[in-house]
């Protein structure tokens, strides 16, 4: 059984690698990011406090994401492994993991520079209807701007302008790289060059794990 953590900063391709990850393993990819996108979008009352953290890129009280996961893991399709993207980002929400009574199996950091984050950002797309994710340059859709799978229109994330991008690397360096030490300590921490092409990174994730792939 796997639990796996996917980690590392903002598009640093936690779930470009978690949805590859996911299809292999046959185990749930779970984003954080994406169910407060989805709250945002059908304005819950969840959603609504998120905005302003998430649209300044700041990160959501730990107990609103605590809550989500909590009751995520519950769901049936978890009981043979999952994969976290973008959760935990704080010591108390892996704290609160590890309270739960989850044994982390392994957590995949992926390393890429800050310059090279930049980059990825300014050039992501995402669908406006089922949240595929895209690249002008890296991974293009195959007609401009609307998505291959469902074919909508492909939009910009809020927090992906420049000044807000910036704002998240620095979140990410102050509270949730720090984790690494954590986990570390447990004896879990996989460190993955995430630079290069994505087929060679997950190569590298899936060496990590001990998985061969055909
Ligand atoms: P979240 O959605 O988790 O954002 P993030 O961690 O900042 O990560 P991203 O989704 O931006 O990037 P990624 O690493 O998944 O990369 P991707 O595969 O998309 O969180 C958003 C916000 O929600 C947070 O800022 C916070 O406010 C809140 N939040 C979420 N979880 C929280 C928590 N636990 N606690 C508190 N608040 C929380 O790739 C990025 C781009 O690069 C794509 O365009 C992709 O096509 C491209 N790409 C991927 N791999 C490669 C490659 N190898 N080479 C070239 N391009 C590549």
């Amino acid at each position: 059984m796997y639990n796996l953590i996917m980690f590392g900063p903002p598009g640093a391709g936690k779930g470009t690698q978690a949805k590859i990850i996911s299809k292999r393993l046959e185990i749930p990819a779970i984003s954080t990011g994406e169910m407060i996108r989805a709250a945002i979008k059908s304005e819950t009352p969840m959603g609504l406090a998120a905005r302003e953290y998430t649209e300044s890129g700041r990160l959501v009280p730990d107990e609103v994401v605590i809550g989500i996961i909590k009751e995520r893991l519950t769901e049936a399709d978890c009981q043979k492994g999952f994969i976290l993207d973008g959760f935990p980002r704080t010591i108390p929400q892996a704290e609160a993991l590890a309270q739960m009574g989850v044994e982390i199996t392994k957590v995949i950091s992926f390393e890429v520079s800050d310059e090279a984050i930049v980059d990825r950002m300014s050039g992501r797309r995402l669908c406006s209807s089922c949240s595929a994710s895209y690249h002008v340059k890296y991974a293009p859709s195959a007609v401009e701007g609307k998505c291959d799978s469902c074919g909508a229109e492909l939009i910009i994330r809020k927090d992906d302008k420049p000044e807000v991008v910036l704002s998240r690397l620095e979140t990410y360096h102050s509270e949730t790289e720090p984790l690494k030490a954590f986990y570390e300590k447990q004896g879990v921490l996989a460190i993955v060059n995430g630079e290069g092409e994505v087929d060679k990174v997950s190569e590298s994730a899936f060496k990590a794990l001990g998985v061969t792939v055909d």
